[in-house]
C-alpha cells in the first residue's frame, strides 16, 4: 500500500463558498477537529487577504502541533513575508504560494508572457525558501495549461526549492483520463519531479472532482488536497472524506491508504456544516442523511438477512451510530470532563464549566444525551461570541394564527448598549419577526435564504435554523439555535448581522506587521 497524504483546504478554500465567513474561535475549532481527523497538512487560510484571516491562520499555526499547517500566498514579496508573520510559530511552517501557467490566465489576467511567469515564479520560491522550510508551488489552472511549458516551469520551481508541485484544476474542466495522463507526462518529462510530493487538487464544476483526484492518485500523485463536506468555490472542492473512504472500502482494487482516523468523518462533516452554514444534501455520498438509509422493501429485506447485500460502506467506518448514551441527569461534573477529554476536545476550566452548565440543561428534557449531544454542546461553547455580539436579543413576542395577522414585537440592545423596542406585522410570523428586527438595526439587509432544521430527532429536539443575508451588499450565514423555532430564526437573523458587524470591525482594527 502506499502512502497518500491527505492536505486539506477547508479552511481557505473551502471558506471561498458564498456566504461563508468563519470567525477565529470557529477556525480554530475546525483546526483541532482536522488534526483529531489525522489530515497530513491543513491549509489554515490566506493571510494577506484579510486581517481576520491572518490572526486566524496566526492562532492555528501557534495552537495545531500534529498537522502541517499552510497558509496561501500570491507571489510577491509582501504576501509572503505576511505568511511568514502568521506561521513562524507552527511546528513546520510552510507556504503555498500560486501562479498561473495557462494561456488564458497568463494572457487575460496577469498579462505576463510565459518568460514572466516563469521568472516570477523562480524568484518568490527562493524568496519564500529562505524563510520556510516547505514551500508548495501551484501552476493555477494547470489543466488547461501546455503540458510542456507546465514540464519547464515545474523544473525550475523545483530546483528553486519547491517541497511540493501541485498541479490544480482550478475551474473543475479537465476529465479522469486526461488529468491522470497529465500526471503521467510530468512525472515522465521532469527529471527533478522525484524530489518533491506531487499534488493534485480539483474543483466539481463538472462533477468529476472525486474520480479526477483518484485518477491523479494512480498516475502517480502522492498528495490529494480537497475539503470537507466539498465545500469551496462554485461547486466546490473534492470531498475528502469520499476519497479516504473509497480508497479504504476499495483497497481491493486500490493500493493506496491514507493516515485519516475515518471513525472522525462525521463528526468533521457536522461541524463544518453547522459552522460555514453549508448544510449538506441528504443523499451526499459518505456523510449525507441518507447514506445509509435503506427506503426499498427489496433493499431493506436483503439488508436484514445480510448487511453487505445493499451496504458497501458500514456507518460505523465512518463515526454514525458509533455514538455510545452518555450520562444523564445526574452525572456529574467530573465524569463530564472525563467524557470530553475521551473525545479528544481540549477544553478550559472555564468553558468545562459552561458546558456543564449547558448539559445540565439539556438532560432536563431529553433523557439520552448521547456522545454527539455532548461534542456540539462544546463545540458551542468553544465558538461562542455572545461576549462580543453587537446586537442582543432582550425579549420577543409572538401572535399569530390562522385568523390573525402576525404581529412580532422585538427588544434588542444595540451596539452602542441602547435598548430599542418596536413592533411591526407580516404576512407570516417569520416575516412579521424579520421586518421588526429590520426596522430596529441600521444595517441594509436583504433575505436570501432561509431554512430551519431539528438537532437529532423527537418532539423535544432543539431547533436550529440558518439565514443567508445580504449585509450592506455582504452576503453573510447566520445560525441560530433554541427549543424553539421562532426563536432560533431571530438569533440566526441577529447572528448573521453581528457576523458583519464583528467582521468589519476585526477588519478595521488590527494592522499587520510584516518584514
Ligand atoms: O483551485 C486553485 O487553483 C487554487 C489555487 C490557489 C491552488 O485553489
Ligand atoms: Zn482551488
Amino acid at each position: 500500500m502506499s502512502q497518500i497524504k491527505i492536505f486539506d483546504t477547508t479552511l481557505r478554500d473551502g471558506e471561498q463558498s458564498p456566504g461563508v465567513n468563519l470567525n477565529q474561535l470557529e477556525k480554530l475549532e475546525i483546526a483541532k477537529q482536522l488534526e483529531r481527523l489525522g489530515v497530513d497538512r491543513m491549509e489554515a487560510g490566506f493571510p494577506a487577504s484579510s486581517k481576520g484571516d491572518f490572526q486566524a491562520v496566526k492562532a492555528i499555526a501557534d495552537t495545531i502541533k500534529n498537522t502541517s499547517v499552510t497558509g496561501l500566498a500570491r507571489t510577491t514579496k509582501s504576501d509572503i513575508d505576511i505568511a511568514w508573520e502568521a506561521l513562524k510559530g507552527a511546528d513546520e511552517p510552510c507556504v503555498h504560494i500560486f501562479l498561473a501557467t495557462s494561456p488564458i490566465h497568463m494572457t487575460y489576467k496577469l498579462k505576463k508572457t510565459p518568460d514572466e511567469v516563469i521568472e516570477t515564479a523562480v524568484e518568490m520560491v527562493a524568496y519564500a525558501k529562505k524563510k520556510f522550510p516547505q514551500v508548495e508551488w501551484s501552476a493555477e489552472d494547470a489543466s488547461r495549461s501546455d503540458w510542456s511549458f507546465l514540464a519547464q516551469i515545474i523544473e525550475k520551481v523545483i530546483d528553486a526549492g519547491a517541497t511540493v508541485i501541485n498541479l490544480p484544476d482550478t475551474v473543475g474542466y479537465t476529465t479522469p483520463q486526461e488529468y491522470g495522463n497529465m500526471f503521467q507526462f510530468i512525472r515522465s518529462t521532469v527529471p527533478n519531479i522525484d524530489q518533491v510530493t506531487l499534488s493534485c487538487h480539483c474543483h466539481n464544476d463538472l462533477g468529476m472532482a472525486v474520480a479526477n483526484s483518484i485518477a491523479a492518485v494512480e498516475n502517480g500523485a502522492t498528495q490529494v488536497e480537497g475539503a470537507i463536506n466539498g465545500i469551496g468555490e462554485r461547486a466546490g472542492n473534492a470531498s475528502l472524506e469520499e476519497i479516504a473512504v473509497a480508497l479504504k472500502v476499495r483497497s481491493d482494487f486500490y493500493p493506496y491508504q491514507t493516515n485519516l482516523n475515518l471513525q472522525e468523518i462525521k463528526r468533521t462533516s457536522d461541524m463544518v456544516a453547522k459552522l460555514t452554514g453549508m448544510y449538506i444534501q441528504a443523499n451526499k455520498a459518505v456523510v449525507g442523511r441518507n447514506a445509509f438509509a435503506h427506503e426499498s422493501g427489496i433493499h431493506q429485506d436483503g439488508v436484514l438477512k445480510h448487511a453487505s447485500t445493499y451496504e458497501i460502506i458500514t456507518p460505523e467506518l465512518v463515526g454514525v451510530n458509533a455514538n455510545t448514551l452518555f450520562l444523564g441527569k445526574h452525572s456529574g461534573r467530573h465524569a463530564f470532563k472525563d467524557k470530553v477529554e475521551e473525545l479528544g476536545m481540549d477544553v478550559s476550566e472555564d468553558n468545562i464549566k459552561k458546558a456543564f452548565e449547558l448539559f445540565k440543561q439539556l438532560t432536563d428534557h431529553k433523557k439520552e444525551v448521547t456522545d454527539d449531544d455532548i461534542f456540539t454542546i462544546v463545540t458551542e461553547v468553544q465558538t461562542d461570541t455572545t461576549s462580543i455580539e453587537k446586537y442582543q436579543l432582550k425579549m420577543f413576542q409572538l401572535q399569530y394564527g390562522s385568523n390573525n395577522i402576525p404581529t412580532a414585537a422585538i427588544e434588542l440592545t444595540t451596539p452602542s448598549g441602547n435598548s430599542v423596542k418596536t413592533a411591526c406585522t407580516g404576512q407570516g410570523s417569520v416575516e412579521a419577526l424579520y421586518t421588526t428586527l429590520d426596522s430596529l438595526t441600521e444595517e441594509e439587509t436583504k433575505l436570501i435564504d432561509y431554512q430551519i432544521n431539528s438537532v437529532g430527532g423527537g418532539k423535544d429536539a432543539l431547533a436550529e435554523s440558518r439565514v443567508q443575508l445580504i449585509v450592506n451588499g455582504k452576503t453573510v450565514n447566520g445560525r441560530g439555535s433554541a427549543q424553539d423555532v421562532m426563536e432560533a430564526s431571530v438569533q440566526a437573523y441577529l447572528n448573521a448581522i453581528n457576523r458583519f458587524i464583528i467582521h468589519q470591525n476585526t477588519e478595521k482594527k488590527k494592522t499587520v506587521k510584516s518584514n
